[in-house]
């Protein structure tokens, strides 16, 4: 299945169509980057501790700390992809994983915003997600 996937990704690459710009080539990133730990649809692996996205990631950008963490997460951040390739898989993948949980008010990330929140490592992942989600609950929403 993976390999299918990267096959079908370094074809649409090697076809020279200019990918860069479109949606297509965020999905795209997001089959070859991230699924594997993910899930295509976002569910992750709770048990194995890949949290669910499908139909919560959205909640986190209510929040600036929760919209830097889906950035500063290391599975992000430390992906073989360049900023403006995370602004841009990051946009489609908010949308397409959990549209109904975005807030009407999101600004999408642009390549700036990426790089400046990468070059800030967070030191302890699950205490400053702990931090967010609490916060996310005050607010009433629920992300886990
Ligand atoms: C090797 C497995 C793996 C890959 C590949 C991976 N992640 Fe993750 N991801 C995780 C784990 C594990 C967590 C839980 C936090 C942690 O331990 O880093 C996580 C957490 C997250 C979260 C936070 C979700 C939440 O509810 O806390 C986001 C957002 C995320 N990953 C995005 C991505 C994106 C985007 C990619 C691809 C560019 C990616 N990840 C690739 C394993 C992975």
């Amino acid at each position: 299945m993976i390999a299918r996937l990267f096959l079908v990704g370094v074809a649409l690459l090697m076809s020279g169509t200019a990918l860069a710009a479109s949606a297509g080539s965020a999905r795209i990133n997001y089959l070859l980057h991230c699924s594997g730990c993910h899930q295509q649809d976002g569910t992750g692996s709770v048990e194995n501790g890949i949290p669910n996205m499908k139909g919560r990631v959205g909640h986190f950008l209510r929040t600036p700390e929760g919209r830097a963490f889906l950035v500063q997460v290391p599975g992000t951040s430390q992906a073989a992809l360049n900023d403006a390739d995370i602004a841009q898989l990051l946009n489609w993948m908010v949308d397409a994983l959990s549209r109904n949980e975005v807030p009407a008010n999101f600004l999408p990330y642009s390549s700036e915003e990426v790089a400046r929140l990468r070059a800030n490592r967070l030191d302890d992942v699950p205490g400053y997600r702990a931090g967010v989600v609490g916060r996310l609950k005050e607010m009433g929403y629920q992300v886990e």
